[in-house]
């Protein structure tokens, strides 16, 4: 297994994202624990693009928790429906915010958290797994190329054991 990412850091936020998807998928081919692949993961994406929080919430009994993640605490359960989230996991499909002051329901785990987008994550049987959040202290930091390149990452976890 690879124990480091390359990339540049002059380069733009899509050709980032280009470095990386191979790389990641390489990362995770190499190791079947759910939980070592999950803080990886956030890892590689905090520190390649310094958002202010990244972190994964999983579906354990109808409810989300909190998974693997990197950046300040984070709230520990999160009900279907409930926040961004919530509504990524009850609808399927991603969510930016561009003004999380604008969003009804919004859950303020960090006041510093001023932008997020939510991506659905979905096991080989399409079964919804859990949810991959990124957080930005910046307004309206995420765009059409965040949700298209984590949405190729969110198909390249669905190989990963979800049971587990
Ligand atoms: N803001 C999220 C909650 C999770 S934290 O931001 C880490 C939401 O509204 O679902």
């Amino acid at each position: 297994m690879s124990e480091s990412i390359a990339f540049n850091p002059e380069a733009s936020k899509e050709e980032k994202y280009q470095d990386l998807l191979p790389q990641l998928k390489a990362l995770l081919e190499g190791e079947t624990d759910l939980i070592a692949n999950l803080a990886n993961v956030s890892a590689v994406l905090k520190t390649v693009f310094e958002f202010w929080w990244v972190g994964f919430y999983l579906i354990k009994q109808e409810e989300l928790v909190l998974g693997p993640f990197q950046g300040p605490l984070a709230c520990t359960r999160i009900a279907l429906g409930q926040g961004v989230c919530g509504k990524v996991a009850s609808n399927k499909s991603t969510i930016i915010v561009k003004d999380v002051s604008t969003f009804e329901g919004h859950i303020a785990c960090s006041a510093a958290s001023r932008s997020e987008i939510v991506v659905p994550l979905f096991s080989q049987e399409n079964k919804l797994a859990g949810v991959l959040d990124v957080d930005s202290e910046h307004l309206a930091h995420f765009d059409h190329i965040d949700q298209h390149y984590l949405e190729k990452l969110s198909a390249i976890l669905k190989k990963q054991d979800w049971d587990a």
